[in-house]
């Protein structure tokens, strides 16, 4: 639990006393005395703030006055925005560059942090995405991974997934973004994918000792920051809304989404089948004629259902029905999407 004594807990506790102030100004000596800190050591951080893009308006002999918060995934943001009852989101760790949340969630799972810390970060230099793919990861994205401790029995673990993708489409769907659910768990608008979901995790005989969800959605930034063949298929939703949304809250709404569902879940009275005829109405793949890859085979047919369990049901050309549990769900050519 190494990164909880970095400077994330200074910079966190400084921020707090800022959001708190009620724009007033806050002393250096007050700061330094509340903190334990030196003035040098005060003004270090307040400069670091700035870098992060934090503005300050500093009088002398009255203190610094925060006249400008970016929308950052820092715990001091999100957290206003964390219902109290949330069993997840309570410690936010962000850093303004990661090789890959979902890599330090499991670090620092494996070292013992608590079930619900949340892994967030301005940019992402290796973010990963399903099949050992590249998640391109520039800064105004939410890149986050959420650690879940014993959530469900293994035979449960797809649901952590599908369940991720109803609580981002909830989120997405109440700032204004015309969001649909792509089997199994991408959030496309307008067919494009703008949202993608990776868990990670470690079993224990028959049950799920921990999972790292890691969500990663475009947002603030425009995809022209994607490489060109990337355009076809990706999208953003700066692009998509024509503004850009406030990060923390949507963060903030997704934490809440996800604590309520997978409370459910953990203790047996949730699961796919109670969000099953809300992700079926939120479905952009039902009654569309798909391609699901599954290892080195690829069945062509139309996606006819999902059941309780979340598991594809598909009609291939031939009439006969397959029931797909995961896989790769490839649009066809003649499909416009
Ligand atoms: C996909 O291929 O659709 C899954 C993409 C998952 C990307 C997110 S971004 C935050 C977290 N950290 C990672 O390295 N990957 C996930």
């Amino acid at each position: 639990m190494t990164e909880r004594h970095d400077g994330n807990q200074i910079q966190n506790d400084i921020l707090d006393m800022f959001l708190h102030s009620e724009s007033e100004a806050v002393s250096g000596e007050q700061l330094s005395q509340q903190l334990g800190l030196s003035r040098t050591a005060v003004w270090k951080q307040i400069k670091q703030l700035e870098s992060y893009g934090f503005q300050f308006e500093a009088s002398p002999r009255i203190g610094y006055r925060l006249t400008f918060a970016p929308d950052e995934l820092m715990e001091p943001l999100v957290k206003m925005h964390v219902a109290n009852e949330s069993t997840l989101g309570h410690t936010v760790l962000w850093a303004p560059d990661r090789e890959s949340t979902n890599q330090t969630a499991t670090a620092l799972a494996r070292d013992g942090s608590p079930h619900g810390i949340v892994v967030t970060a301005r940019q992402q230099s290796g973010g990963k995405g399903r099949q050992g793919r590249i998640w391109t990861s520039p800064s105004g994205g939410m890149w986050f991974s959420v650690l879940v401790r014993e959530p469900c029995a293994l035979s449960q673990a797809a649901d952590l997934t599908l369940l991720a993708s109803v609580a981002v489409h909830r989120a997405l769907v109440s700032e204004g973004v015309q969001a649909q659910i792509k089997w199994p768990n991408d959030i496309l608008v307008h067919g494009k994918k703008v949202c993608g979901i990776l868990a990670q995790m470690r079993t224990d005989g028959e049950t799920v000792e921990y999972a790292v969800i890691g969500i990663g959605i475009n947002a603030n930034f425009s995809a022209e920051l994607f490489p060109p063949e990337m355009r076809e298929y990706a999208t953003t939703i700066l692009d998509t809304l024509g503004r850009p949304v406030f990060r923390p809250r949507v963060l903030g709404h997704i934490i809440n989404e996800l604590s309520t569902i997978y409370r459910a879940l953990e203790q047996g009275v949730g699961g796919f089948r109670t969000v099953r005829e809300e992700w079926k109405a939120n479905a952009h793949t039902l009654g569309r004629k798909i391609q699901v890859r599954m290892g080195n085979t690829v069945i062509h047919g139309v996606a006819e259902d999902v059941d309780d369990n979340g598991v594809l049901i598909l009609c291939d050309d031939s009439g006969e029905k397959h029931h797909i549990h995961s896989g790769e769900v490839l649009f066809s050519a003649a499909e416009q999407v």
